[in-house]
C-alpha cells in the first residue's frame, strides 16, 4: 500500500484513487478558472444567485467537494489497520516530538465537518491524510510540493534583532507551513499546534518521513498552555476564519501571552473587507451555505487590524498575497 512519494506527496492507496483524484482537480480546475469568471461578469446583478449558470456552478463546486472527501475516506479507511499502524510507528520513533493528552476534548465548535470533509478535523482518526489529498485537490496542483505553504512562510516577519529561538505555526493542520518554517529558521525550535489528533499524529507521521525535526502538539491557540514569553516567531496560516468570533480576541491575547517583547506575528487569512466585490461575497456565501464555512463571514467583517492593535500589537504591514489571501504582520510592543 505504500505506493512512495511523488516529491514530498505521499501516493494514495492505490492507482485508481490518483486517477479519480486528477479528474476531480480537472473539474474543480474548470469550475473556477472557466466558470467562475462568467459568474464575476454578472455578479453585481440582483437576481444572480437565482440564475440557472450560477446554481449550476454551486451544485457542481458543492458536489465535486463531497465526492473528493468520499472516495478518500473510503480508500483510507478500507484499510484502516495499515494506516494506523503507520501513525503509531511514527509516533514510536520520535515519541518525544508529538505531543498530546489522550483525555483532551475538542470543543464541539471545532467538530464540524468543516468543507463537507465528513468528521472535520477532529472525527477520524485517518483525517490527515484524507485532509492530505482533498487540500491537494482543492489547491489544484498549485501545492503538490507544499509551494503555497512555502511561499506563505516566506512572507512571515521576523524579530529586527534577528534572534529566532522558538517558533509556533498555529492551527498547523498536517504541518506543511511548520516544516517550511523549520526550513527557514533551522536552529530553532519549532512547533505546531491544532485542535485535531489527527492532524497533528498525522503532521508528525510527515515530517517524521522528511525527516525534518519539529514538534506537533494538540490544543487550543486560546489556550496553549505554553510558557508565556518564549516564541519569537508565531504564524497563524489560515486559522482565524475557522474559528467562532468569540474566540479572535482570547487568540490574540493568548499570541501575545506566548510572545517575547519584539516577537512577531503573521497572519495569512482571507482579507477583511466589508466592501468586497460583488463576486467575492457570492464566493463567501456559498461556502459559508455550502461549503460549511460558517465562521467566516464574521472573520471577514471583522475588523481585525483594529484588534491586533487593542491587543498589544504593532502592525508593520499588510497587504494582498500572491493568492486572493491577505497578510498582516505585526509586532508585539
Ligand atoms: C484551514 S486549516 C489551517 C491550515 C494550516 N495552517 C495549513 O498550513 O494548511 C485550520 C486548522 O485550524 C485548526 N483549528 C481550528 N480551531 C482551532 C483552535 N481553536 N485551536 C487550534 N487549532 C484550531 C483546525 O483543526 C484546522 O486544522
Amino acid at each position: 500500500m505504500n505506493r512512495g512519494q511523488l516529491g514530498v506527496l505521499p501516493r494514495t492507496p492505490t492507482l485508481e484513487d490518483e486517477s479519480y483524484l486528477d479528474f476531480m482537480e480537472s473539474l474543480r480546475n474548470q469550475h473556477i478558472r472557466a466558470m467562475f469568471p462568467k459568474i464575476m461578469a454578472v455578479a453585481e446583478a440582483s437576481d444572480v444567485e437565482s440564475r440557472p449558470y450560477v446554481r449550476t456552478w454551486k451544485r457542481l463546486m458543492r458536489s465535486q467537494q463531497q465526492q473528493t472527501w468520499q472516495k478518500l475516506q473510503e480508500s483510507y479507511s478500507s484499510r484502516r489497520a495499515y494506516y494506523e499502524a503507520e501513525l503509531d510507528a511514527a509516533e514510536r520513533h520520535h515519541p518525544g516530538r508529538l505531543h498530546y493528552d489522550p483525555a483532551f476534548e475538542a470543543p464541539k465548535y471545532a467538530t464540524l465537518d468543516i468543507h463537507l470533509q465528513p468528521g472535520g478535523y477532529c472525527g477520524d482518526s485517518l483525517a490527515g491524510y484524507v485532509f492530505h489529498h482533498g487540500t491537494k485537490v482543492f489547491y489544484q496542483g498549485d501545492n503538490d510540493q507544499d509551494e503555497l505553504h512555502r511561499q506563505v512562510v516566506e512572507s512571515v516577519l521576523a524579530p529586527a534583532d534577528g534572534k529566532v529561538t522558538r517558533v509556533l505555526d498555529l492551527g498547523c493542520s498536517i504541518g506543511q507551513c511548520t516544516t517550511a518554517l523549520k526550513d527557514r529558521f533551522p536552529t530553532a525550535e519549532v512547533t505546531g499546534l491544532d485542535v485535531g489528533l489527527p492532524m497533528v499524529r498525522y503532521a508528525h507521521k510527515r515530517a517524521t518521513d522528511l525527516g525534518v525535526e519539529v514538534h506537533f502538539r494538540q490544543g487550543l491557540a486560546e489556550d496553549t498552555r505554553l510558557p508565556a514569553g518564549q516564541y519569537d516567531v508565531i504564524l497563524a496560516y489560515i486559522l482565524f476564519h475557522e474559528v467562532p468570533e468569540r474566540l479572535f480576541k482570547p487568540i490574540l491575547a493568548e499570541v501575545h501571552r506566548l510572545l517575547r517583547p519584539g516577537g512577531c506575528f503573521t497572519v495569512v487569512d482571507a482579507p477583511n473587507n466589508r466592501n468586497l466585490p460583488a463576486a467575492n461575497r457570492l464566493w463567501l456565501k456559498f461556502d459559508a451555505h455550502y461549503n460549511c464555512e460558517p465562521y467566516s463571514p464574521a472573520f471577514v467583517a471583522s475588523d481585525f487590524t483594529s484588534l491586533l492593535g487593542e491587543a498589544g500589537f504593532r502592525i508593520d504591514s499588510a497587504g494582498p498575497t500572491p493568492t486572493f489571501l491577505h497578510c498582516t504582520t505585526a509586532v508585539k510592543a
